[in-house]
């Protein structure tokens, strides 16, 4: 049976569309419930099924999100939800819900697209460009002193996540504006999402907590973290894990992880999706001990290279020319001169050659070109062109999306 790929027009339309990436995690299609929780956050419009008959073989949605980069914001596709049936695997599918939406953004003008990738195989050829890494930690709570003697200021107090949006969505406000990777959160966001502790999130887990550090009366970090607890012939084993913990300042962010890291009768702490730059790893006495463990972050495809470069900032030194190839959006190939003045086509020689990949993998501040020419990703046309575009593209932050979409 043939197999047609289009845009969901309804909520049921939707329910069918997920069923395949549910399918993976060892569930049946969604209830009405899950799905009208979804579209709150993903319009129907958005996610794409591969129809074959009245099911749905494949599907792949986008939250619509503003994008964090250097210097401004994007609006930006969050690809998720994708999934194609073991039954229809490796037949183009996914090649062709990725060209739709593509195609869509493209014409919408939503320049950017990222994603979390389950296997770093999959969206090269479609593109997208690893723009971070992330890292998780696993900490003995025993080793877990900082540097230096440290005076929390301010009081923590414990919020019921369903009460906690008015606290925590302004720190998050805060940070994600100047944080490139970190994207808008809206209300039914945090209500659907981030605050929502579902049975199935919390696997064999405790509860979502959600902490709220306060100085003077105002809110300047949280933590949203489960207590999972356990006992080992009478000792502690168990561990806070900790789905997110941001702090507006380093004083604040300094006190939520010394809150985390202090709580009673819990032996470890984990935490993931942390920066590579992030201050704990510089703020414990030991950061041996935190078993930092790397792996790569979001991915990012510039889809219409002109409006998606000319959003982030650039250091004003000059400006360089890259030629760009780019197979799957082939109205992005060819030669682009980028700097402070603008992003623009030109005939000019240029400095360095690469796949728009490369473009993806810069984008966020996330690496260098130098870097990406020492593994053999760019390719420098003009001695120094490497150091030179770094000095042009320099990010102050390394990229961090906390949170898994
Ligand atoms: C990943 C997945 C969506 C791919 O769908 P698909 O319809 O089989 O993919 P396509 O047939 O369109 O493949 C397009 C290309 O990607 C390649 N590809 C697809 N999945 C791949 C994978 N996991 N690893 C390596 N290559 C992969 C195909 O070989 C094909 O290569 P080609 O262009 O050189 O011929 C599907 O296997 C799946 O649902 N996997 C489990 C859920 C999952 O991981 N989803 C992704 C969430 S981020």
């Amino acid at each position: 049976m043939d197999v047609e790929i289009r845009p969901c027009a309804s909520a049921e339309e939707v329910s069918h569309a997920i069923t395949p990436i549910r399918y993976y995690f060892g569930r049946t299609g969604p209830d009405e419930n899950q799905t009208e929780q979804l579209i709150r956050v993903l319009p129907a419009e958005r996610v794409y099924a591969a129809w074959e008959g009245d099911r749905a073989v494949g599907g792949l949605g986008a939250f619509p999100l503003q994008l964090t980069v250097p210097g401004g914001r994007v609006p930006a596709a969050g690809v998720t939800v994708v999934g194609v049936l073991p039954t229809h695997r490796r037949r183009g599918l996914l090649r062709g819900m990725m060209r739709a939406l593509l195609d869509a953004c493209h014409q919408r003008s939503e320049p950017v697209a990222y994603l979390w990738a389950t296997e770093d195989t999959i969206y090269g050829r479609f593109g997208f460009g690893l723009a971070s890494f992330t890292g998780d930690i696993d900490l003995s709570r025993e080793r877990s002193a900082f540097h230096a003697p440290f005076a929390a200021s301010g009081r923590v107090r414990l919020v019921s996540p369903a009460a906690a949006e008015e606290y925590v969505a302004p720190i998050y406000d805060r940070v994600a504006g100047v944080t490139p990777g970190m994207f808008e959160r809206s209300s039914p966001w945090w209500h659907n999402r981030t605050l929502a502790d579902p049975d199935w999130r919390r696997g064999s887990g405790g509860e979502l907590q959600c902490a709220v550090l306060e100085d003077e009366g105002r809110p300047s970090a949280y933590a949203l973290y489960r207590m999972n607890w356990a006992f080992d012939r009478g000792l502690q084993s168990g561990a806070v894990a900790v789905i997110e913990a941001i702090g507006e300042s380093p004083q604040a962010t300094g006190a939520i992880w010394r809150y985390l890291l202090d709580i009673d009768w819990m032996a470890r702490v984990r935490a993931g999706l942390l920066p590579l730059d992030h201050p704990l790893l510089l703020l414990v006495a030991e950061p041996r001990r935190l078993g930092f463990s790397l792996r790569d972050g979001v991915w990012v495809r510039l889809i219409d290279v002109r409006t998606a470069l000319s959003a982030r900032s650039y250091r004003p030194e000059g400006s360089v020319v890259i030629e760009v190839a780019d197979q799957f959006c082939p109205w992005n190939a060819g030669s682009w001169r980028i700097g402070r003045d603008g992003v623009d086509r030109t005939d000019d020689a240029p400095a360095l050659r690469c796949d728009v990949t490369a473009l993806g993998s810069v984008y966020l501040g996330g690496f260098t070109w130098t870097r990406l020419a020492s593994a053999l990703r760019v390719q420098e046309l003009a001695s120094g062109a490497a150091a030179h575009a770094d000095t042009i593209f320099e990010a102050s932050s390394a990229p961090w999306c906390p949170e898994i979409f």
